[in-house]
């Protein structure tokens, strides 16, 4: 059902963004603000002020940030806090002060404590030191949440903040070095069937646990919580199970026709042990996941197949 409202999606070309571009259109709103990053760069509080004076959207959808995997993060850690920090403030402070009636931050559940009680509840947040391979980016996300409710206790702006759990999907980045577990597994035994190795080495241990949602899903409960919910507390946004990154290569091999084997390599680091989300908060809420992860995978493949001379290099 549109609604007419004028909605900017921050960050549309992204993976969440264009899931959340594609939700909105497939619900018939058609009039979405998306302009070219050349002309607006969000880490410029001079151009996201102008922007919001001119356009004055409705609704925001914060999907812009710095993301990465584990090397990224390391390499570039002045980046991912510095980036993250201004870009939400310059976003959510401009939205309030040109009349946004509703914005949508996204935070991650990679921002909870590294040891975590499992299944891990919004109010674990805060309670304990973060991974330390991520932690620039997990205090920046941090405090963009910590913005959203402040605005809301000070100025009643109705900001509410998503946490989701490991996303997948068309238009994730597939960049070996500064991709996530999914995709980097994707490409590795993509690249290794052409060549027909007989073995691939997925990075660590092989044990650490995750959960996996397929973007599309997080658009849909993005675009749900839009609608349904206004509150301060954060909601996590998963499906509630996990598999080993063992398990999920030997999926990946599956989907992708991978016949060789799988080595793991202990000294490459693991990461947090095991990340799952509580996620009674948003079903409770009655919204839940359509797509399961065979099926994500396999139509994420067809993707990446038919975009492999497009994919983004970093
Ligand atoms: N991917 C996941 O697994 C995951 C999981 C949990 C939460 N999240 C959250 O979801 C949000 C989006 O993540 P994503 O995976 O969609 O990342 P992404 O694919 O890297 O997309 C990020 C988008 O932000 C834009 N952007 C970055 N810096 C910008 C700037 N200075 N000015 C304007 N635009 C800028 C990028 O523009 P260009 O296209 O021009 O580079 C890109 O479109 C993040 O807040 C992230 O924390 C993601």
């Amino acid at each position: 059902m549109a609604t007419r409202a004028k909605i900017y999606v921050a960050g549309h070309r992204g993976l969440v963004g264009s899931a959340i571009v594609r939700k909105l259109r497939a619900e018939g709103e058609d009039n979405l603000l998306l302009p070219a990053r050349e002309s607006l760069d969000l880490t410029s509080q001079a151009q996201v002020e102008r922007f919001f004076e001119l356009e004055r959207p409705d609704q925001v959808y914060l999907a812009a940030a710095k993301v990465g995997g584990i090397h990224a993060n390391n390499t570039y850690p002045a980046e991912f806090i510095r980036d993250n920090l201004v870009i939400q403030a310059n976003v959510i402070h401009a939205a309030w002060r040109h009349g946004v009636k509703k914005l949508c931050f996204l935070g991650s559940s990679c921002i909870y404590p590294k040891l975590a009680p499992q299944p891990m509840t919004e109010d674990a947040l805060l309670t304990g030191p973060l991974e330390p391979t991520n932690e620039w980016y997990a205090v920046a996300k941090i405090a963009g949440i910590k913005l959203c409710q402040a605005y809301r206790r000070q100025y009643g702006f109705d900001a509410i903040s998503l946490m989701p759990t490991n996303l997948y999907g068309p238009g994730d980045n597939f960049d070996l070095q500064n991709s996530h577990v999914l995709p980097a597994l994707i490409r590795r035994f993509h690249d290794a069937k052409q060549r027909g190795d007989a073995a691939v080495t997925i990075w660590g241990t092989g044990s650490p646990r995750r959960e996996f949602l397929h973007v599309d899903d997080l658009a849909d409960a993005a675009v749900f919580l839009m609608r349904s919910y206004s509150g301060e507390e954060i909601v996590n946004v998963g499906v509630g199970e996990d598999l080993s990154i063992l398990d999920l290569a030997r999926l990946v091999a599956g989907v992708v026709g991978f016949q060789g084997e799988i080595l793991t390599d202990p000294d490459k680091p693991d990461g947090t042990p095991r990340k799952l989300l509580d996620v009674s908060r948003i079903n409770g809420m009655g919204w839940r996941e359509r797509i399961g992860l065979e099926a994500g995978l396999r139509s994420t493949y067809q993707w990446f197949l038919a975009h492999a001379g497009e994919l983004r290099e970093a």
